[in-house]
């Protein structure tokens, strides 16, 4: 009998390396330890064993089944192992490759360029102040000084909101520039103290809203900053010497301004500064169009009626006021050639910055 259990075993042995996936394996289970197996068959046969043979038979029986037992879990390793290696080469997974590298967000080129014009505006002295982008026709145009038949009125300029209740001259609309924050900082300013105002030095940044035509050079959606300084003794020199100072921290110290005379209703005299290509160094180029110099901003002395709206007395308080685009300085300092880049949200734009 223990001849017939060396033969059991080595034949299971045997069988089991032909056993090369799940299936074969729990075929092979029942053949070789299942309960009809030849192993467990011999089991039944103990009874015809003499009592001298039964312990050595019996021990030897035992080793079979453990060994047999032993063999067939390890040959279910190796089959899970080989379908692991099979799917991996299937997949072509190489755990070699390098990682997907992580995309990391910045700051839009419209919010650095504002940013670091609040920032030089804070060093001369400019606090931010911000004002709401819903404004009514009084504090966009009326308290402006802008005549009743101005065209930028017209509704083809403006953004009007629905609101009931309104009063016909006073609709509400979103604001077309930064500027009717200056009656709203104005009035609050000049609430603290009626007889006596104080001075004001502010940036107003923010959105504006224009009913255009999108094209290349104009938005419907942009941004302004505003400035404005209000006091006793404020000259025209004060502005040219304020603004020329920002253009040479904004552009770098060499850069030249130049003044044109404009018009604005709010501002009396009102003037826009030009800054010498940069781009060029004012020999000419497509950007400043080969005339050497880039328009930058609006500005002007503060209209008599625009600080009586706001609650300074003209004959004490002088003042001046500008209002520049932070898209614009930045299509000029990067070469951007359609502002429609900025709203376009195409990440291969954006990652430049
Ligand atoms: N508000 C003017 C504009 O939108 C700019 C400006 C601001 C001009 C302040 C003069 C003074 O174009």
């Amino acid at each position: 009998m223990l001849e017939k259990l060396n033969e059991i075993q080595a034949a299971a042995l045997e069988a089991l390396k032909s056993v090369a996936d799940d299936e074969a394996l729990q075929a092979w289970r029942v053949a070789h330890v299942g309960r009809s197996s030849p192993l467990m068959q011999l089991f039944k046969e103990f009874g015809k064993l003499s009592k001298e043979e039964r312990p050595a038979v019996g021990k030897r029986a035992n080793e079979v089944k453990v060994a047999l037992e032993e063999a067939l879990a390890e040959r279910g390793m190796m089959i899970k192992e080989t379908e692991l290696a099979h799917s991996l080469e299937e997949d072509h997974l190489d755990v070699t490759l390098p990682g997907r590298p992580l995309r990391h967000g910045g700051l839009h080129p419209t919010t650095q360029t504002l940013r670091r014009i609040l920032g030089i505006l804070a060093e001369m002295g400019f606090q931010v102040y911000t004002s709401r982008e819903v404004e009514s026709d009084a504090y966009n145009f009326q308290h402006l000084n802008f005549p009743p038949d101005h065209p930028a009125r017209e509704m083809q300029d403006s953004f009007y909101v629905e609101s009931e209740g309104r009063q016909e001259d006073d609709p509400l609309l979103m604001r077309t520039h930064t500027s009717p924050g200056q009656i709203r900082a104005m009035r609050e300013f000049a609430a603290a103290d009626p007889d006596n105002p104080p001075p004001i030095r502010i940036s107003l940044p923010g959105m504006c809203y224009r009913y255009e035509q999108i094209t290349s050079r104009s938005e419907i959606q942009f941004n302004q900053v505003e400035g404005l300084a209000v006091g006793e003794n404020i000259t025209f020199s004060d502005l040219k010497g304020t603004l020329s100072d920002f253009a040479r921290r904004m552009f770098g110290q060499d850069a030249r301004t130049r003044f044109r005379a404009q018009h604005f209703p709010f501002t009396e005299p009102s003037a826009e500064m030009d800054v010498e290509c940069f781009l060029c160094g004012g020999e000419g180029c497509s950007v400043c169009k080969k005339s050497g110099w880039l328009e930058i901003l609006g500005c002007g002395m503060v209209h008599p009626n625009v600080l009586t709206a706001g609650g300074y007395d003209p004959r004490r308080y002088t003042g001046f006021a500008f209002g520049m685009g932070p898209e614009r300085q930045a299509m000029l300092r990067h070469k951007i050639e359609d502002i429609r880049y900025f709203w376009g949200n195409d990440a291969r734009f954006l990652e430049q910055f």
